[in-house]
């Protein structure tokens, strides 16, 4: 019998740190402080809390120090209660499971210049990127962090802020700055992303219509609003490993269909922005409407809770 791969680890909370007005740094390592799972700089990890609730969070730590996963959780008193639960109920000692990292920087990837476009805590996955960069030499790049006032994780930012490779605008001072002269010239060279709240990740769009999708990148911090399409007819998702039909009805999620079949599908947004439900397709004519896979990722992978399919039949490599 075939061994099911490995998608979780068990890590414990070994230290928690306050890092700015409702923000904590929680650093989980192996229980026996083993070397984690690597990761690239950006990467993101689900963590599984003892409540039941699976969150996503971007991993700050430099990846060249897998003994511990670093992550930053700013409290949001009226968010999903992740963070609360964090925050609230999470003490050192405590043990958590997390997915394996996925994402993050493709070393390698021909870029020789990144901007980074951040919005308060939007920070957290450009963190590890800067830290990983400034010390390898990589590949240039500028970090604007775009704050209210205060700036979040100030303590790790205050060297590359010096250096000037973190440029902070403050609002409450300057206003919202425009985003096309901080972003720059397209190029193949370069590479531009955002982190930030809807109305900065929809500027950041904007500014962006032009380049090449694969240069372009945006993590958001809540799922826009599922897509209801009237026109959804009913298909047949076969499962190439297992064998296994289910049927999806018109107007049902895939992962909801997936679910009612018995399949475990990993998941945290359910709106297409976080990457932890990616499925590969082997056949058929998915619809995509995640937020998240790369035009040339689509020809692979597609995220069950809000892919479609625009045929009958579509085959998952489940
Ligand atoms: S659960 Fe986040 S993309 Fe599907």
């Amino acid at each position: 019998m075939k061994a099911r791969p490995i998608t979780t680890v068990k890590t414990v909370v070994a230290g928690i740190e306050a890092a700015g007005t409702g923000i904590k740094l929680f650093t989980l390592t192996d229980p026996d402080r083993w070397e984690l799972p690597p990761f690239k700089p950006g990467a993101h990890i689900d963590l599984h809390l003892p409540n039941g609730l699976v969150r996503t969070y971007s991993l700050c730590n430099e990846p060249a120090d897998n003994t511990r996963y670093v992550i930053a959780v700013k409290r949001e008193a009226d968010g999903r209660g992740g963070s609360r639960a964090l925050h609230d109920d999470i003490r050192v000692g405590d043990v958590i499971g997390v997915s394996l990292p996925r994402g993050g920087l493709d070393p390698g990837a021909g870029i020789s210049r990144h901007v980074f476009i951040a919005g308060g805590i939007g920070v957290t996955p450009f963190l590890s990127m800067a830290r990983h960069l400034a010390r390898t030499g990589e590949a240039d790049f500028t970090l604007h962090l775009i704050v209210r006032e205060e700036v979040p994780l100030s303590a790790h930012l205050t060297s590359l802020m010096k250096e000037g490779r973190v440029v902070v605008h403050r609002t409450s001072r300057t206003g919202r700055p425009d985003l096309a002269p901080l972003i720059g010239a397209a190029g193949p060279d370069t590479m531009v992303a955002c982190c930030g709240p809807e109305g900065m990740t929809d500027d950041f769009e904007r500014a962006t219509a032009a380049w090449p999708a694969a240069n372009v990148h945006v993590e958001r911090f809540v799922a826009p609003p599922p897509v209801i399409d009237p026109d959804a007819k009913p298909f047949t998702l076969f499962l190439a490993r297992s064998g296994a039909e289910i049927q999806v009805r018109a107007g049902q999620t895939m992962l909801a269909a997936l679910q009612e079949g018995g399949v475990d599908v990993a998941t945290s947004c359910c709106g297409g922005i976080c990457g932890a439900c990616k499925v590969g397709w082997i056949e058929g004519k998915p619809v995509h409407r995640d937020r998240i896979l790369l035009p040339y990722e689509r020809e692979r992978y597609l995220m069950v809770c809000v892919a479609g399919s625009d045929a009958e039949r579509l085959v998952l490599d489940l």
